[in-house]
Parts: structure tokens; sequence; C-alpha cells
């Protein structure tokens, strides 16, 4: 039996399509193995949101080469996919010359049959790509534009989870809110962005991305009928943006005990001359008026979030309104990043990466150390 291994790096919608992935190779009659010094065909299932991730894909290649080269051993074939295919072929050749083939995300396919790991936790695709075009992100150019799956795959997926006991069901996509939108969804973003030549004044501020849908949203739809189907006892999603977080979203959250009182709200930054740099469509004051609307419905609702520190001209006075946002939010975790200039991005073209490394860092620790040791989710909550 020939030998696949996998290696993922990145977020959850990674490690989903790899349960796919090894779905597909154990159908062809692959086994699967942990070691990939043993494998046939390796399979890295990439992540380009940082340079760092990027990185570690070109020193887990390194190590292989090394490895080949000392012991003599056939290299193993070499199958790249994920988010580093905002590479195009030539520069992917050039960058990795040990890749010997490219999956492309879109071939994984949502319906592949998935292989879990865990037991318990089963994620479940329900649309891949972005159209919201955040302006230091690769992810609209390394996933493509948002497609949603159809609602009835979902379910039949669900149903058979919850048959084979699985109890919790993790929903996954860039953008969870506008999930089933995205055809009659306004995307002035998209018009913007794609745009060959465009300048920093065609980024179009805090406007909404989507139209908030005359009828019950889609998304809300899904969970109503998900949280029907027997054996399922909790649902968490991720990610929802603050831009198109509707209230019948709230009003189900709190009507709904099946769905997870956590809630992942990526806020990027807490001033608003950065998050209309970032095209982030909303303000601090517009998030913190949805937290106060959530937490209204919610008593119990907890929250994480994602920041970036040191994104493009932030200054001083930028950041002590991030650390003030977090301060009177009280997250339970924030996932802090120091800001990566990403080639392609809208960002990268128009803004100069230069907040030193050092101050990158020292904010980092400061948001750290604040957002993540200081236990404010436990602290009564600053009005
Ligand atoms: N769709 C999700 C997040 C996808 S990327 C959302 O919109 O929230 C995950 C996180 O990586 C982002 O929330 C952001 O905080 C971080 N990130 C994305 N691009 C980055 C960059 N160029 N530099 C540093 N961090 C970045
Ligand atoms: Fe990136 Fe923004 Fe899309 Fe999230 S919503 S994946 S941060 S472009
Ligand atoms: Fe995820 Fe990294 Fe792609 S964070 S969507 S694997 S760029």
């Amino acid at each position: 039996m020939p030998s696949v291994f996998i290696k993922t790096f990145g977020c959850q919608a990674n490690k989903s399509d790899s349960e796919r992935i090894l779905g597909d190779y154990s159908s062809r009659g692959y086994q699967e193995t942990l070691e990939w010094k043993e494998a046939d065909e390796i399979v890295l299932n990439t992540c380009s949101v940082r340079q760092s991730a990027e990185d570690r894909v070109r020193g887990f290649l390194l190590n292989l080469t090394k490895y080949i080269n000392e012991t003599g051993k056939p290299k193993p074939k070499v199958i790249l996919t994920g988010c580093m295919l905002h590479f195009n072929e030539k520069e992917i050749r050039d960058l990795l010359p040990e890749v010997d083939e490219i999956l492309p995300i879109a071939e994984v396919g949502f319906n592949q049959k998935a292989i879990r790991k865990d037991k318990d936790n089963a994620w479940v695709p329900i649309s891949t790509g972005c159209n919201s075009f955040c302006t230091y992100c690769i992810v609209p150019f390394s996933r493509g534009r948002e497609r949603s799956r159809s609602m009835d795959d979902i379910l039949k997926e669900v149903e058979s989870l919850a048959k084979e006991g699985y109890k919790t069901i993790n929903l996954l996509g860039q953008n969870v809110n506008s999930y089933g939108l995205e055809k009659s969804g306004i995307n002035l973003r998209k018009l913007y962005m794609d745009k060959e030549n465009f300048s920093a004044s065609s980024i179009p501020s805090n406007e909404s991305q989507y139209q908030k849908p005359t009828t019950t949203p889609p998304f809300v739809l899904l969970l109503q009928k998900i949280s029907q189907i027997s054996g399922v006892e909790k649902i968490t999603f991720f990610t929802s943006n603050p831009w198109d977080f509707w209230d019948e979203l709230i009003e189900e959250i709190a009507a709904n005990p099946k769905i997870d009182r956590f809630i992942h709200l990526p806020v990027q930054s807490g001033s608003n001359r950065v998050l209309k740099l970032m095209n982030r469509g909303y303000t601090r004051e517009s998030y913190l008026s949805l937290v106060e609307r959530i937490r209204a419905k919610v008593p119990e609702a907890v929250f994480g979030t994602d920041i970036i520190v040191g994104f493009p001209g932030e200054t001083d006075a930028d950041f002590q309104d991030t650390l003030d946002l977090v301060r009177k939010v009280g997250f339970k975790v924030a996932f802090v990043a120091r800001y990566s200039p990403r080639p392609g991005t809208a960002s990268f073209k128009l803004y100069p990466d230069d907040v030193p490394a050092k101050v990158k860092k020292e904010r980092w620790e400061i948001l750290d150390q604040i957002a993540n040791k200081d236990n404010l989710a436990n602290r009564p909550l600053i009005p």
C-alpha cells in the first residue's frame, strides 16, 4: 500500500481541507503515515497569511532535500496545495523546486468524504474564499472568490456526522455571516480591489459589503436547521465579521441554546484611521455597539478576536486606541499578529511597511499581556 504524509499549515480551513484530502487518498488505496521520512507522497497544505507561514514551507522542503541527499533515498512525490497557490505555477517552481505537482484548492471539493481525527468535534465547511479584500490580506487571492456550499449538502453531512456520534459541529468559512449571499451581495470592495491600478482614494470605507437581506439571512436558517438535527448538541462558527453580524443572528443565538456562547469577532484594530486603511467596513464605535447589542441579548457571550499590530503608519495613538478597545470589550482570547506585507495585496502596493520590527514586537507584547494574560474577561466590564 502506498503511503501519504499530509503536512498542514495555517488555519482551521486548511485542517478541514486536509481531512478531505486524506479521504481522497484513502479512497485511492493510500495509507496515511505520520512520519514524512517514510512517505511515498507528501502533501503540503500551505498557508500564506504571513511571510513566516510561507517560510515554514520552504524550511520543510530544505529539510527534506537534506535528508534525501544524506541518505540517498528516493525522493517522495511532493504535492503543493493550499494558500500558497496565490503564486502562479512558474513562481512556485522557482521558489520551491522540490514541488512535483500542484493541487488547486477548488479541486479538494466540499463533498469529498473527510477522514476526521477528532472524534467529538466535526469541522464542516460552509463556504470558501473571500470577497472582502481587507487591504492587508492574501486570502481573497489565495482562496479566490467567496463560494457557498449548498444547504442540502451541508445538512446531509451534518446528519451523517450526528449519526456517527459527533456532538459538536463547527461551521467554517472566512465570513460565515454572508453564507449564501455572495450572488445577491453588493460587493463594492471587489469592484475597487480588482482594478489593476487602484489608489488609496479608491478604497471605500465603512460601507457594508453586503446588503442586509429582507428575509431571514441564509446563515441563520442554516443554524436553525442544523440545531434541529437529532444528536447535535453544540454548534460553533468561525469566522464572523463585524459588518454583517445582523440582529437576526443575535436573536438566533439568544433563542438557540445549542449555539456556542463563545463568539470570535475579529476587530483587527481599535483605531478608526487604521480600520479605514484596512478597508474593514466598520468603526470602533460600531464594533463596540455590536458587542453591546450582543451582550444585551446574550449576557453569557464571551468574545475572541484577531488583532494586527504595526499596520503601515500605525502611530502610538492608534495603538492606544486598540488597547482602549481591548480593555473595554474584555476579550477571552486575542490572536495578535504583527503586520506582514503580502505581495499582491492593496496595502503592500499602497503603503510602506514603516513600523520598525522592534516597535511591532513591543506592541505585540503589550497587547498580548493585556488581552490574554490580564484576564480581562473575568472582570466587570468597562462601559
Ligand atoms: N476571515 C478571517 C480571518 C482570516 S486570516 C477574518 O476576516 O477574520 C486570520 C488572521 O490573520 C486575520 O484575522 C488577521 O488578524 C491575520 N492576518 C491576515 N493578514 C495578515 C497580514 N498581512 N499580516 C499580519 N496578520 C495578518
Ligand atoms: Fe482576509 Fe478580510 Fe477576508 Fe478575513 S474578511 S479572509 S481578513 S480579506
Ligand atoms: Fe487559512 Fe492561512 Fe489560507 S490562515 S485561509 S491557510 S492563508
